[in-house]
Formats: structure tokens, sequence, C-alpha cells
């Protein structure tokens, strides 16, 4: 059996060592974005332990269509993808989170050399790792604990053979276009002259579809927006009180982007670590953007950032694509 590259001690230091950093970035983002005239948050501080768990429930809530329209495609046209990358690959996941999207690829490469997934949580890539290597004991899998939005080494081993990146559950839409462009050329290098990227993104699509599906009957996803504040709360010594704002998300049609937002019900006063803000009644936080592209406006996007379109998957409800981008070479 392939053994996990990866001490003990060295997964206690390196979330030792993140901690203190981790904590000042959460605390100067929020102050900054809680400044600002459209306050805003970043998306990425929804999930803590508990806003992890709301998202893997709101990916079960019936509104929320794109998980279960991008497994079913995963199932669908894994033969295809598995020919498309070829023998011998390394699959290389951005975000690896549970690993569930994985296995379907993982089950029709054919003998893949690796599998390589990336994620900033290491505590569950570590333990999804161990449970991915009973599953699969002949594959060497080699997690990476880094932040896939910044540049990041991939294990030496990965420089031969191809190497296939694996992007899911449209996470490209929470990046704005610049973002989206700038990762995808980072991408692109990374997998270098002979690689793939096999990326899940979401559709434009009706508004109404749009809007339940960030508005669910069962109020999911309410409780994962307003889970930010409790995180802010406590980790950042501060007072809102969650009865007193509300979530609501609506789709921009002219932005093409979900934007999801925090209002005050009232006017009210808020501390955070000794910095106050207030809100007027009806004011909001801007806290996540979800982009949804259309099949030719991602790949203009792919195109102008160093892929070349090579295939692409939908479902018969056009909902969902996933498509398969062949990193070109800048050099
Ligand atoms: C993680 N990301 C792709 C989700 C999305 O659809 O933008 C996050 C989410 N926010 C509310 N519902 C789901």
């Amino acid at each position: 059996m392939n053994r996990i590259p990866l001490a003990p001690g060295l997964l206690e230091d390196a979330a030792l060592s993140d901690s203190a950093e981790v904590h000042d970035a959460f605390r100067s983002d929020v102050i900054t974005g809680l400044s600002q005239p459209q306050k805003a948050l970043p998306c990425k501080y929804f999930y803590d332990e508990t806003g992890a768990q709301l998202f893997d429930a709101i990916c079960r809530t019936p509104e929320y269509y794109p998980t279960r329209t991008e497994i079913a495609l995963l199932h669908t046209y894994a033969r295809d993808i598995a020919a498309l990358a070829g023998p011998g690959a390394h699959l290389v996941e951005l975000g690896s989170g549970a690993s569930i999207k994985a296995r379907i690829l993982l089950d029709a490469l054919e003998s893949p050399r690796s599998y390589v997934p990336v994620d900033i949580a290491a505590t569950g890539l570590y333990a999804e790792a161990s449970s991915l290597q009973l599953s699969y004991p002949h594959l060497a899998i080699m997690p990476v604990y880094a932040d896939f939005t910044r540049p990041f080494p991939l294990p030496s081993s990965c420089a031969q053979g191809r190497k296939v990146g694996f992007f899911p559950g449209s996470t490209i839409g929470n990046f704005s276009r610049d973002e989206a462009a700038r990762f995808l050329r980072r991408t692109s290098k990374m997998l270098g002259r002979d690689g793939l990227l096999v990326i899940g993104v979401d559709l434009k699509k009706n508004k109404r579809l749009l809007d339940e599906a960030y508005n669910d009957a069962g109020g999911v996803t309410a409780a994962f927006n307003l889970n930010i504040l409790r995180r802010i709360n406590r980790e950042l010594r501060a007072n809102f009180d969650l009865a007193a704002f509300t979530h609501c998300a609506h789709y921009n049609v002219a932005l093409g982007r979900v934007e999801m937002h925090i209002y005050s019900l009232a006017f009210q006063s808020v501390r955070v670590d000794g910095h106050p803000f207030s809100f007027a009644q009806g004011e909001s936080i801007h806290t996540e953007n979800s982009h949804k592209y259309a099949v030719a406006e991602f790949q203009a996007l792919a195109q102008d950032s160093d892929f070349t379109p090579v295939q692409v998957w939908m479902d018969e409800a056009r909902l969902f694509s996933v498509h398969c981008l062949s990193a070109r070479s800048t050099h």
C-alpha cells in the first residue's frame, strides 16, 4: 500500500503556524469589508466547521440543482473524460473536500498514476486521503495542504506524466472574472504542456430557478449565510444579534451572477474587536457572488486564459456544464 507522505507532527505544525496568520487576515478582511460604503465580506470565510456542514446540507436541498446535476454528468461522461485523459494520468483536485466527485473519475481513469487532493482544510484533507487510500490501495495519494487560489508546488513525482486538473462545483463562479482569468492562467502553467483541466461551471438560466436555488424554502442557505456573523462573534469578539439580520439572494441578470446579502432589519450598532459599525434599516452586507456562464462565454474566458476548449458536456435541461480544457503552453 502507498503511504500518505506526511508525518503527523507536520500537520499540527502547519495548522499551528497558520492559525495566528489566518486569524489576523480574517480580522483585517472583516474590518476592511465592513468599513466600505457597500459593506462586504469575502465568501471564503463561510467555511468554518458549521459553515462546511451547512454547505453540505445546501447541496442536498431540492432547490440547489448544481451538485446533483454535476454528479450525474460525471457519471454519464466519466468514460469520455477518461478517454481524453489517457492512461497513467495524475489527477490533481483543487479544493478536494470529501473527494466524492473525484472517486467517479478515479473509477473511470485508466491506471491513474496518482491522486493529488489540494485543500486548505488540513484535518479533512488528510482524513479523506486516508479513507480514499483504503478504497484505492494501489493508487499513490499525495495530499497537498495549500490554498489553491495562490501558486503552490505540486509533488515532484508529478513531473512525469500528464496532469489532469479537476475543479468541480462551479467554485470558479465565486471568483470575479479577473480572478477567474488569473486562476486559470496559473492553473494552466501548473498543469504544464500536456495538461488538461476538467471544470464544473454553472450555466446562465432563468432567474426564478436561480433565486430559488439560493433562497431554499428550508432556510439552509439563510443559516449558511448568517453563520458568518456567528463566526465573527466567536472569533473576533463581536456582538452581532443574528435575529436582527436576514438573508436574501437574488440573480443580477445584468451582471450574470447570484448576489448573496445579509440585510439589517433595524438601525443598529455592532462592535467587532472594539471597532464600531452602524447599520441603517435595510442596509446590507454583500457576502457572495456566484457567477453563471453561457458555454461560449466560459470558453472565451478559457481561451483568453491559456487554455483551449476541448469538450463540454451538459445535462438535457442545460442547468450545468462540465468543460474539458487543454493547457496551452505560453513559452
Ligand atoms: C461553493 N459555491 C460554488 C457555492 C455557489 O453556488 O456559489 C456556494 C453557495 N452559496 C450559496 N449556496 C451555495
